[in-house]
């Protein structure tokens, strides 16, 4: 009881237990799901709480609603931000590194668009899922700005550099069988099928052998950077 009152004190996100896996859900779908500060710092705190907690084995990560997984960072946040602001948000504590490091396995559940902040994101999990009517998107060159949020290595790493520079330089939307083909993602099922999927696969790896599964994503993580 104590556990759920206390995760379930989040204004953005919403965390839930199913068994040994954690759903963390942005829940903000007026805004499709757009990560402000208060997302990313629950976001961070919510994996604090799930890296103490031995009987949570898995996360996986989605957005609230059928319309978006996240649409980027929150738009109505940029007024008033310098380059040094800018700056010094990135060098707090961020929800994309804390992904990247939490010693569980991430999934990324992806349920319609997937841009900016928000591709990012799915990008620092360990897999991403997605629905058919997905959309993946790096648009902050329409903004003027660069994606700042890992994207520009995560992305490249994932799906080498000739597509991630398209990407990134042209701001387009991909669909989600594009996605599947240039590897963004590892399954698309109907939008119908996705949360069974995913809690299907999530529920195999969280049988597994919990300081294995760090120790294979430590290693995997760091061919990706070497
Ligand atoms: N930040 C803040 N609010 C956002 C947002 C973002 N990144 N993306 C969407 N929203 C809000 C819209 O402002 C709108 O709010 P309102 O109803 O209060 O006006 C609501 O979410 C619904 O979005 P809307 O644009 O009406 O939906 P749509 O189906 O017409 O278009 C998108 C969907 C994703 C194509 C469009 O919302 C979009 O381009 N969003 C910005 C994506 C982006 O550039 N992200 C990267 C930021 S670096």
């Amino acid at each position: 009881f104590l556990l759920l009152k206390i995760m379930s004190d989040y204004e953005t996100i919403t965390v839930e237990k199913r068994d040994k896996v954690a759903v963390i859900t942005i829940n903000r779908p007026d805004k499709l799901n757009a990560l402000n500060k208060t997302v990313h710092s629950e976001g961070v705190a919510a994996l604090d709480e799930l890296r103490r907690d031995d009987s949570a084995r898995v996360v996986v990560i989605t957005g609230a609603g059928e319309k978006s997984f996240i649409a980027g960072a929150d738009i109505s946040e940029f007024a008033g931000q310098t380059p040094v602001t800018q700056r010094d948000l990135f060098h707090e504590k961020t929800f994309f590194n804390s992904i990247d490091v939490f010693p569980k396995p991430v999934i990324a559940m992806i349920n319609g668009f997937c841009l900016g902040g928000g591709c990012e994101l799915a990008l620092a999990c360990d897999i991403r899922i997605a629905s058919e009517n997905a959309r993946f998107g790096q648009p902050e060159i329409n903004l003027g700005i660069m994606p700042g949020g890992g994207g520009t290595q995560r992305l490249t790493h994932l799906i080498g550099e000739g597509r991630a520079m398209e990407m990134i330089l042209t701001g387009d939307m991909i669909d989600a069988a594009t996605a599947l083909q240039f590897g963004l993602v590892n399954h698309v099922y109907p939008l119908a099928e996705l949360e069974a999927k995913t809690m299907e696969l999530a529920a195999k790896i969280a049988e597994k052998a919990p300081v294995a599964l760090q120790l294979c994503k430590e290693a995997v993580k760091f061919a990706a950077k070497s």
